[in-house]
Formats: structure tokens, sequence, C-alpha cells
């Protein structure tokens, strides 16, 4: 049996991990130990309690504020007593924080591969967005699996010259991780969140939290949306504002005393699907909501001027719209005043994953450690999203 750490300590680290530990369960071919760093608290706790998993270690490196060096050394010096005394075949990382780049970096000075997920993902600016970009630089250069969402990640692996043999096009978990957890229909418990959704009237679900849009660029997308909602009367904003203070403070004061504008805490995963399943228009910075949002034929406007996820923007369903207030008006009125305009960036299309990513990860995991042979890598289609199967155990 084949002993397999999986690292993780972010909220979406936590939700596209989830299939692939759920997954390495089901399979008596592994082992799998699961250590959350703790990067995030509230917000990994939150994920955690939806897909039911506890890890074996928590690191518990969360204070308030913390800079990027302190998560950096704090994960490397809590880690290495762990994989001392685990002695992994392999440890898993997923995507770009600094948890995984200090994970990978920890596991790499032991001689322990590294299997990174969502590998290949790349903005092509190594400043934007900071420092997920150089976070997943670094781990590429570590890591001995590369597993890509998509062929346009591969193709940026291979540009870099890492061996095709050590890359699996597999689909993004994240999407695992919705059709999952759409399925099972959590309650909305926030009274103010389920009241919106049993009201009349368009949603704008908005979130924000990239540190390059820290300061004027998230004060100028406050005032935006507060513009949005004191021109559509009907149009009904829900804002679960991340717990970074300094969101809060650039992104918020626009906003107060708008009585069509509801900011609530960061809503656990599982009502959190709900909302964006019931959303008019996502406006977002987030990652992972550029890869959801389509999935569910949800229009995207991307608060970024570029992205490491332009598979969407090519299907149609995403656009990039910046920070510039009058952009963001325009956009999001252009899409609720054309219904053809809305009809066009509303199809689902799921570019991302049909699925069944989790199972193509454990797969190409398997083969690596010479448990499993090679599986044909995943090849997006427009028929892709027919064979949506939840997958997760
Ligand atoms: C981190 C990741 C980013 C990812 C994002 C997902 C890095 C450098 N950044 O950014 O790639 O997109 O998570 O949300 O790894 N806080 C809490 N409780 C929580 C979580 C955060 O209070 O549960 C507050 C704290 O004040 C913390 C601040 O948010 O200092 C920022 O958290 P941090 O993990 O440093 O960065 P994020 O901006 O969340
Ligand atoms: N999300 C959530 N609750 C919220 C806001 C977002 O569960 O209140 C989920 C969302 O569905 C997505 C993930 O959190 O899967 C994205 O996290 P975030 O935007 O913090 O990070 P990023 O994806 O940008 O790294």
């Amino acid at each position: 049996m084949k002993k397999v750490l999986t690292i993780y300590g972010t909220r979406p680290e936590a939700i596209k991990v989830a299939p692939v530990i759920r997954a390495l369960e089901a399979d008596s071919r592994f082992h799998g130990v699961v250590a959350a760093t703790g990067q995030h608290r509230e917000m990994l706790d939150q994920v955690n309690g939806v897909f039911r998993i506890v890890p074996d270690y928590d690191l518990d490196i969360f204070s308030p504020g913390q800079t990027l060096n302190a998560i950096v050394a704090k994960v490397v010096n809590r880690l290495d007593p762990i994989l001392e005394r685990e002695q992994p075949d392999a440890v898993i990382v997923q995507g770009d924080t600094s948890t995984v780049a200090a994970a990978s970096l920890a596991a790499f000075y032991r001689h322990i591969p590294v299997v990174h997920l969502e590998a290949g993902l790349r903005s092509g600016d190594i400043h934007s967005p900071f420092p997920e970009e150089a976070n997943r630089r670094i781990t590429t250069q570590i890591a001995s699996l590369h597993l890509t969402p998509t062929q346009t990640n591969r193709t940026n692996l291979i540009r870099e010259h890492v061996d095709p043999k050590q890359i699996t096009v597999t689909g993004n978990t994240v999407i695992d991780a919705l059709l999952y957890t759409v399925g099972i229909h959590v309650p909305v418990r926030q009274k103010a969140v389920s009241r919106l959704l049993n009201s009349e009237g368009p949603i704008l679900l908005v979130t924000s939290h990239r540190r390059e849009n820290l300061g004027d660029p998230m004060s100028r997308v406050g005032r935006a949306v507060a513009a949005l909602a004191r021109r559509y009367r009907d149009l009904k904003v829900l804002l679960p504002a991340h717990l970074n203070p300094s969101v809060r403070q650039h992104l918020l004061p626009p906003l107060l005393g708008i009585p069509n504008v509801t900011v609530c805490e960061p809503l656990p995963y599982g009502e959190f699907t709900r909302v964006l399943q019931a959303a008019t228009i996502v406006l977002t910075d987030s990652g992972g909501l550029q890869e959801e949002a389509p999935a569910l034929g949800k229009p995207v406007l991307v608060l970024r001027d570029n992205t490491e996820r332009p598979e969407a923007i090519t299907a149609g369903t995403a656009r990039l719209v910046g920070t510039d207030p009058e952009t963001i008006i325009d956009q999001v009125s252009g899409l609720l005043e054309d219904p053809a305009q809305y009809a066009a960036m509303a199809k689902a299309t799921n570019p991302y994953g049909d699925g069944t990513a989790a199972i193509r990860c454990v797969a190409a995991i398997a083969h690596m450690l010479g448990v499993g042979i090679r599986q044909p890598d995943f090849i997006w289609t427009s028929d892709s999203q027919q064979q949506r199967q939840p997958v997760l155990v």
C-alpha cells in the first residue's frame, strides 16, 4: 500500500483536494494521510465540514495579518517533523498559495515526490496574480507529477520544458466538488441570504480578495457595485466578504446603507453553491469562481486585467473587466438590459472538467508510484458536460 500525504491550507485548496482525498480513501492501493496547514482558519474549517474531512494533522499556523514569509517559515518548520514521521511515498499539493510553495519545498528537501494538482496555470506575469504566479512556477520546478486541468495548462508546461511523461490532463477537481455539493442541496442557514434567495429580481454575486486588488482597485469595485445597486433597484447584490480586514476596509464602505446590497460573512461551501446556482451574474476576482460559474451557466465578469484561466473566456462565459468603475457598470448593465447578450454568455460550458477529475488524479498517482497503468488524458469537448456524474463517495 502506498502512503500519500495531502497538504492544504486555504479555502480553495480544501475544496479542490476534497474529491482527491475521498477518492484515495476509497482506493485499496493507498493509505491517505491529510495535513491542514491552517493558513486559513474559519474559512478552511467551513469546507472540511461539508466534505466530512478530518485532517490527521493541523499545523495551526494561522495568525491574523501574518506576512507571506511568516506563512512559509511556519509551514516548512511544522511540516518537516510530519514528513519525517510519516515517510510518505508522495505528497499532494493543490494550486498556487504560499502553503503550496512551502509544502512542496519541504517535501522536495526530504526527497519525497511532489504531486501538483491544478498545475500549468499561467498568467504570464510573475507579479500578477501576486504571489500566486510565482508560487505555481516554483512548484512546477519541484514537482514530479503535474496534474493539469486543461490541455492549455499542459501546453504551458511543455513550453517550459516539463517532461510530457510527467504530465496528465485530469480536468479540475473543483468541478467534482461543485457537482457533488450542488447535488446534496445544502440548506441555507443565514436568514438574510435565504430571504434574498426567496425574493424576486436578478442577483449580482460579488466576491473579491486578490492581493493586487487591495487598496484603490477594491475601492473602485465597491463604488461600481454601489452605483449598480442604485441604478437597478430590483437588483439584489450579495457580497460574502472575505475575512481579510483590508478587503473589508476598501470594498465595503461605499456599499453601506444601500437597501438592495447584502453583505454577509463567508458562506460555507454548500450554502455558497446554492447562491451560485441562483445568481444571475458573478462579479469576482476569484480563481475558483472563474471555473465554477461557467459550469453552472453563470456569466462571470472577472475583476482582473489578466487571467491564468483563459478557457472560459474563449468559451464566451467569462470576460475580463478589470477594476475601472465605468467598465464594470457598463458590462453589468449590458448583461442586465440585453437578453441576447445575457443568453450568449449564460450557456453552461465546462472547459475545466466533467466531474471525474479526482479519479483521473488518483490513476495518475498510482501510475507514478508503480501500482497502476497510465490512463488517457481528459479532453474537453462540448459534450463533456453531458457526462456529469458526481462521483464523490
Ligand atoms: C490566500 C492565498 C490566495 C488565495 C486565497 C483564497 C496566499 C499568498 N494567498 O489569500 O492565493 O486565492 O487565500 O481565499 O497564499 N483571514 C481570517 N480567517 C481566515 C482566512 C483569512 O481572518 O480563515 C484573514 C486574516 O486576517 C489573514 C488575511 O485574511 O491575515 C489574509 O489571509 P492569507 O491567507 O494571508 O491570504 P489571502 O488573501 O486569504
Ligand atoms: N466560496 C465559498 N464561500 C464564499 C465564497 C467563496 O465557499 O463565501 C468558494 C467558491 O465557491 C470557490 C472558492 O471558495 O470554490 C474560491 O475561494 P477564493 O475566492 O477565496 O480563492 P481563489 O479561488 O481565488 O484562490
